[in-house]
């Protein structure tokens, strides 16, 4: 069995760690991959999102499947294009990941099939759009239609900060054209959580909850990240909630896809908000999460490869999930200035070290293989994730193993995952 993954972040490091451990012993390739990576797979130099050339490469290699981490491959229609070719391949076509790539389709589906989810309203044009906030209670949330990387949301407490952000996506277009139609939400309270689901297009299969850190510094102060850290499970998300969840959420989102004529399959990533009034959906995404994915491929025991084969197949029924009851927290080191400008190319050391603590996983997101040595590429550099008897025990863990790590400019958070031992189970 011969396998290429696409994506080159920590996500795809766990992804291809997991399947690497499948009975089934499949050869593994990576596109475009990273260090961590490169001692699981054969990495190719091939973007992401770069369709044309990633068919071809998966033809001359005879690939038997392909798995599609980032969002902008699906996006780009890379499932449409293997599967019109017969190709083998896991994850929602282009029209079916519109679900992320346009909030103001998604956010529209669910108001036609009554999916709980925050007030909004969309606009196009920048007048209309601040006429709007001038005259609406504050605080509100302006969010780029499009994808930006996880940086396209502003929680906006009066109009004038809400004016800034209209105009950085509107006027000053720093998402490019992701950001030339704004939504404008509802603020909802409450604590957030990462709930993904499996579904072959008929039935879902939860994964166990998660839960990310998505601002740069301890106590969720500063900027949104792609993610700074995550553990699983997140005590707050009972097991009447998950029910209630997959009642109101994830089973009505499958239905509407196959009535709006867009049958989904592969993974449906919720972002949840739990509200006084339940659980409301922040966000939908079509893939894996980025950083939750680590701390999930760790405690998942079902053979990965098997739930992928009975989503492609439309054989999820029969599908047992079984994980493992201790919990894992993954630490993401990032490079000085993210989410902003960041240099690249500095020496990493420590990485054996880390990884010889007990029960750690050091997975790589951006990171280079230059001779001998492992080289900073990107924002997000690592995901130190640990496995441990307790939340407390895994935390325990990770942060051991990352002080043993450096780089110049290393900053991570300190803070993750203190909340899941601070709140107990409800
Ligand atoms: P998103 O990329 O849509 O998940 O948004 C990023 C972050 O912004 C979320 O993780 C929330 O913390 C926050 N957020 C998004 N939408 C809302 C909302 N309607 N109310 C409150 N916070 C929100
Ligand atoms: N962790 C957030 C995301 O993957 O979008």
């Amino acid at each position: 069995m011969r396998i290429l993954i696409v994506g080159g972040g920590g996500r795809e490091h766990a992804l291809a760690w997991k399947l690497s451990q499948s009975p089934r012993r499949p050869q593994l390739w990576c596109a475009p991959g990273n260090a961590g990576i490169a001692s699981l797979a054969t990495c190719a130099e091939i973007a992401a999102d770069n369709v044309p050339v990633l068919l071809e490469f998966a033809r001359k290699q005879n690939i038997d499947l392909v798995v599609v981490g980032p969002e902008a491959a699906l996006a780009a229609g890379i499932v449409d294009a293997f599967q019109e070719r017969g190709m083998r391949i896991f994850g929602p076509t282009r029209e079916a990941a519109e679900l992320e790539s346009s909030k103001s389709w998604c956010k529209n589906l669910f108001r036609k099939h009554n999916i709980p989810s925050a007030g909004f309203r969309a606009f196009d044009r920048f007048d209309d759009a601040a006429r709007y906030v001038e005259r609406t209670p504050h605080p509100v949330v302006v969010k780029a239609d499009g994808i930006a990387a996880g940086k396209g949301v502003t929680v906006c407490r009066t109009p004038v900060e809400s004016m800034a952000a209209i105009g950085a996506a509107m006027k000053d277009r720093v998402f490019g054209k992701a950001g030339d139609r704004v939504l404008i939400e509802e603020f909802l309270a409450g604590e957030e959580v990462s709930v993904l689901a499996l579904t072959d297009g008929q039935t879902i299969a939860m994964l166990d909850s998660a839960q990310d850190h998505k601002r740069i510094n301890d106590g969720d102060e500063g900027p949104n990240t792609g993610g700074m850290g995550a553990y699983s499970p997140a005590p707050v998300f009972s097991e009447e909630l998950a029910a209630r969840t997959a009642r109101e959420v994830f089973v009505p989102i499958v239905h509407a896809m196959r009535e709006e004529r867009r049958p989904y399959k592969g993974v449906l990533y919720a972002g949840l908000m739990l509200t006084r009034s339940g659980p409301k959906v922040l966000e939908i995404n079509a893939r894996f999460g980025d950083p939750e994915t680590q701390p999930l491929m760790m405690r998942l025991r079902t053979d990965l490869l098997d739930l992928i084969d009975a989503v492609i197949d439309g054989k999820l029924s029969k599908a047992d999930l079984e994980w493992d009851p201790d919990p894992a927290v993954c630490v993401v080191a990032a490079s000085g200035g993210y989410p902003g400008e960041i240099k690249k190319g500095l020496e990493i050391r420590g990485l054996e070290d880390a990884g010889r603590v007990p029960g750690v996983q050091v997975f790589h997101a951006g990171t280079v293989l230059k001779g001998e040595r492992i080289l900073t590429a990107g924002g997000r550099v690592l995901g130190v994730t640990a496995k441990g008897a307790t939340h407390s025990a895994a935390r325990d863990a990770a942060y051991r193993a990352m002080s043993a790590i450096q780089f110049d400019g290393i900053h991570y958070r300190r803070d993750i995952g203190l909340r899941a031992i601070r709140s107990p189970a409800v």
